[in-house]
């Protein structure tokens, strides 16, 4: 088992946005780990998908249906899940986001994509963070993981929505850790570069489609258009493997740190 042991009890982790893509990866990766997992998200079919997944395992999955952005769903979401764990989390890693507009300048941007940007992306880990944090300090253990984005270390035209909410989630994320160190609590950012999602690999494929050349001339194109060092996009693994050392007995003595996964953008 690689995830933090508590005091006997099997471990409990939540993970927002684990109906598909990199959340639900990770989910997956924290029931390998030993832990019972509830799972968020708004699509309750995709989230019963990782359920048999996390439950052919061995573990326990609690499906929670709700809108990251919405604070009441949010809050009843988490009173289910609490009364699910016995009252227990140990990790919690906020995955649910959402690109938000691309290309789209500041000039253009409309203000409600803006704001469903930060409200997916920034509100919906403060949520969380502020429901179970404080149930982290009492246990004296936790870890929180939020997943942001290399846009959030650096800045990218047409992605300002974006860019700002990774930004802020960092800022949410290390005033956290300052607060909840005392109690034995970390909170850390994984910010991944591309990651090869099924929503991306659709979106290379139809781009391949509508230019007639192969999926891998438009992954070479796009690799090459964000200064990538190792030439790779990440694979879901890669950025599951980072969350994987947080939450495990390599971040016992790390927070409110970032972690750039993107396979040398920001150098
Ligand atoms: N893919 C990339 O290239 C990339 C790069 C850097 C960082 N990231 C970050 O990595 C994380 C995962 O991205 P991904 O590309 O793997 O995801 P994805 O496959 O697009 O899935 C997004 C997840 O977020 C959930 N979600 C979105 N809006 C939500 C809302 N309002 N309430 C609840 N859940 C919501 C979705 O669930 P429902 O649809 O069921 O609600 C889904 O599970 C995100 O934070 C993203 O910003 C991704």
């Amino acid at each position: 088992m690689n995830t933090l042991v508590n005091d006997g009890a099997r471990p409990v982790a939540l993970v927002t946005g684990a109906s598909s893509g990199t959340g639900r990866a990770i989910a997956i990766a924290m029931a390998e780990d030993g832990c019972d997992v509830g799972i968020l998200g708004r699509r309750t079919e995709a989230l019963e998908q990782t359920a048999l997944q996390i439950r052919a395992l061995g573990r326990r999955a609690c499906v929670l249906t709700a809108d990251v952005r919405d604070e009441q769903a949010v809050a009843a979401a988490v009173e289910v899940f609490l009364a699910w764990s016995g009252g227990r989390t140990d990790v919690l890693v906020n995955a649910a986001g959402i690109p938000g507009p691309l290309g789209a300048t500041v000039g253009e941007l409309n203000v409600s994509d803006f704001d469903a940007v930060m409200a997916t992306n920034l509100r919906g880990p403060f949520l969380t963070m502020s429901h179970l944090l404080p149930v982290m300090c009492r246990q004296g253990n936790g870890r929180v993981i939020n997943i942001g984005g290399n846009h959030g270390m650096r800045g990218r035209a047409g992605r300002a929505s974006y860019a700002s909410s990774k930004w802020a989630l960092r800022g949410l994320t290390r005033s956290a850790a300052l607060e909840v160190g005392p109690h034995g609590v970390t909170a850390n950012v994984v910010a991944p570069g591309a990651i090869a999602v099924d929503r991306m690999r659709q979106r290379w494929a139809d781009q391949a489609a509508a230019e007639g050349v192969s999926e891998e001339v438009i992954l070479e194109r796009y690799i090459q258009s964000l200064g990538v060092a190792l030439k790779r996009p990440n694979e879901t693994s890669d950025v599951v493997a980072t969350v994987r050392f947080l939450a495990g007995e390599g971040g016992r003595n790390i927070t409110g740190q970032e972690i750039v996964v993107d396979g040398g953008v920001i150098v």
